[in-house]
C-alpha cells in the first residue's frame, strides 16, 4: 500500500501544477557574465515565479544563470516548507551538495524561499553548509547578501514586507517552452488555514500593481507567449487601489480606481483574443459570481477553475479555518456549473486525516467528490507543520496508516472521476494550444484545452504556440488523444 501511494504521489507529482515537491532546474543563460548561479527550485509556482525574478535580480549584478552545478559559483535552493516531506527533500539535496561543496570550497550556497523563511539563521546551524538565506521578500537584497559571503561572512536577511512585489521586475524565464508564462499577481496570505505555513513564510497578502500585470502580459505576448497564468495564494482576494498601494513607487501608474480581480482579468484578456488566461488558486469564500461571469464573457479566459476544498466536512473545515462549510462550496461549485457550463474544469487540493477526523468525516469527502465531479486533485495527508494554529491548538492524532489509507482512498476516487471525465470529451473537437512535443513521442504534439486537460495528437506540420481544433478519440485517467480536423482557428 505505501508503495502504492509512492507511486501514486510520483505520477500526480509530475502531473501536477502547484504545490507539489517536484523541482526545476535553472537554465543556462551565456551572456558572457562573469560568474555562474546555479537555482533549484521546490514547491509550487509560485516559487518557480520567484526564482525567475531571483535570476533576473542576480543577472543586473553580473550573473549567468547554468543548468550545471558543476560549474556554477553560486547555488540557490529555492525551497518549500508546505509539508515536512518539502524540508526533507531540501535537507537531502543539501547533503549531497555538501559532497561536492568539500571539492569546491569557495562555491556559495544559500537557501531562498519558504524554508529559509521558517527557520531563519537558524538553518545556518542546522545546515553547516550554508552560507546565505534569504526569505521571499529578500530578493532585491540578494546581490549584498553574496557580497557579504564573499568578505568571509554568512549572510541572512528573512525580514517579511508589507509592500514588496517585484513589480518593477521583469522575470528571466527559466525552463520556459517560449508559450506558457506565469506572471505573480499578489504576494503572501491573509487567511491562517490552520494546517498551513504560508501565512508565516510568505507574510502579508499585498496585491501588485495592475499596470504593470498588464505590461508584462503584453511583453510575453510581444515575444510570442500565447498563455499567462496569474498567480497568487488566494487570487479572488486581489484588490489594488492606487491610495492603499501608494507605497509601491513604480512608473506612473494608468489605474486610478479600485481594481478586483473579475477587473483585473478583464484587463489582461483585452491585451489580445489570442493570449489565453489563466489563474490559481482561487478561494472558496472569495470566488464571486463577478468572475464567473467575466470568464464567460472573454473566450480567451480559460474555463478551468482550481478551487480547493481540502475537506467535504463542515466540522473539519471549521477547525481547519477555512471560513466556508460543505454548503457554501456546493453554492460555488453550482453558481460554476450554472454560469460557465458542464465543460468548466474543476480541480482540487484535499488533506486526508486531519487531527480528529472521522471515517464518517472522510466519508463526506468521498461523497463531495461525487457530487462535484473534479477533473483533477493534487491529495496530501496532513503533515502538522511546527507554528501553525493546528499544531498549537489541536493534537495530529489520526496514524499514519490511516491517514495514507484515506489518502489512497481519495486517490483511487479522483482517478475514477478524472477517467469518466474524460471520457465526456470522447468525440468533441477542442482547440488546443501546441505547447510542445510530447513527452512519449517526438513525432506527436501535446498542448492543453481550455479545461485544462492535456491532449496529445500527430503534429501534422504544427508547431508549439499554434492553436488547433483537435478531435478526441481516446483517453486514460490523465490524458486525451486526439487528431487535427481543422487548423483554421484564432
Ligand atoms: N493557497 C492555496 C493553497 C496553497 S498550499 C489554497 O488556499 O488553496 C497547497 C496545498 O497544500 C493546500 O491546498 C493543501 O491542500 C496542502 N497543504 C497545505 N498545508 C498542508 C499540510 N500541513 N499538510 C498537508 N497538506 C497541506
Ligand atoms: Fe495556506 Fe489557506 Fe493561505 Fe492557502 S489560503 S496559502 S491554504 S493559509
Ligand atoms: Fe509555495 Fe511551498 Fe512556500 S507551496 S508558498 S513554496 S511553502
Amino acid at each position: 500500500m505505501d508503495n502504492l501511494i509512492n507511486d501514486i504521489d510520483i505520477i500526480s507529482e509530475e502531473e501536477k501544477t502547484e504545490s507539489c515537491e517536484t523541482v526545476k532546474v535553472s537554465v543556462n543563460t551565456n551572456t558572457g557574465k562573469s560568474r555562474k548561479l546555479y537555482i533549484e527550485s521546490y514547491g509550487c509556482q509560485m516559487n518557480f515565479s520567484d526564482s525567475e525574478i531571483v535570476s533576473s535580480i542576480m543577472a543586473e549584478n553580473g550573473f549567468d544563470t547554468t543548468s550545471n552545478f558543476a560549474e556554477a559559483d553560486v547555488v540557490f535552493l529555492n525551497t518549500c516548507s508546505i509539508r515536512e516531506k518539502a524540508e526533507t527533500t531540501v535537507r537531502r539535496r543539501l547533503a549531497q551538495f555538501n559532497t561536492i561543496k568539500k571539492k569546491k570550497p569557495e562555491m556559495l550556497i544559500g537557501v531562498l524561499g519558504c524554508m529559509a523563511e521558517r527557520l531563519k539563521a537558524k538553518l545556518l546551524d542546522e545546515e553547516k553548509i550554508v552560507d546565505l538565506v534569504a526569505g521571499p521578500d529578500a530578493y532585491r537584497d540578494l546581490p549584498g547578501l553574496v557580497s557579504q559571503v564573499d568578505e568571509g561572512q554568512k549572510a541572512v536577511n528573512t525580514f517579511l514586507s508589507r509592500e514588496e512585489t517585484y513589480a518593477d521586475i521583469s522575470p528571466v524565464r527559466l525552463n520556459s517552452n517560449g508559450v506558457t508564462a506565469f506572471i505573480s499577481i499578489m504576494r503572501g496570505c491573509d487567511n491562517m488555514c490552520s494546517f498551513c505555513v504560508v501565512p508565516f513564510t510568505r507574510g502579508r497578502e499585498r496585491s501588485r500593481d495592475p499596470y504593470s500585470i498588464v505590461k508584462e502580459a503584453q511583453d510575453l505576448f510581444d515575444k510570442g507567449y500565447k498563455e499567462v497564468t496569474l498567480l497568487g495564494q488566494n487570487v479572488d482576494s486581489y484588490k489594488w487601489s492606487p491610495e492603499a498601494n501608494n507605497k509601491v513607487k513604480l512608473e506612473k501608474s494608468e489605474v486610478s480606481e479600485i481594481i478586483n480581480f473579475a477587473n483585473l482579468i478583464e484587463m489582461v484578456a483585452q491585451v489580445d483574443p489570442k493570449l489565453r488566461v489563466r489563474f490559481s488558486t482561487s478561494h472558496p469564500k472569495d470566488i464571486t459570481d463577478e468572475v464567473l461571469y467575466t470568464m464567460k464573457k472573454y473566450d480567451n479566459i480559460c474555463k478551468y477553475i482550481h478551487l480547493p476544498v481540502q475537506s467535504g466536512n463542515s466540522r473539519i473545515l471549521e477547525m481547519m479555518n477555512r471560513t466556508y462549510d460543505r454548503e457554501w462550496y456546493i453554492n460555488r461549485v453550482d453558481a460554476i456549473r450554472s454560469i460557465l457550463g458542464d465543460e468548466c474544469g474543476i480541480s482540487s487540493d484535499m488533506i486526508t486525516g486531519f487531527c480528529s477526523e472521522t471515517e464518517e468525516e472522510h466519508q463526506d469527502t468521498l461523497t463531495l467528490m461525487d457530487y462535484v465531479q473534479y477533473d483533477f486533485s493534487y491529495m496530501f495527508y496532513y503533515s502538522e507543520r511546527p507554528g501553525t494554529l493546528a499544531e498549537k491548538k489541536y493534537e495530529d492524532d489520526i496514524p499514519l496508516d490511516i491517514k495514507k489509507r484515506r489518502l489512497a482512498e481519495i486517490i483511487t476516487k479522483q482517478h475514477e472521476t478524472s477517467f469518466s471525465r474524460n471520457r465526456l470529451d470522447l468525440g468533441k473537437t477542442h482547440e488546443v494550444l501546441i505547447e510542445g512535443t510530447s513527452k512519449r513521442s517526438d513525432e506527436q504534439l501535446q498542448g492543453r484545452n481550455s479545461a485544462n486537460k492535456v491532449i496529445i495528437f500527430d503534429g501534422e506540420g504544427h508547431k508549439k504556440g499554434d492553436y488547433v481544433h483537435v478531435l478526441v478519440n481516446d483517453c486514460n485517467h490523465a490524458t486525451l488523444f486526439g487528431k487535427i480536423v481543422n487548423t483554421e482557428s484564432k
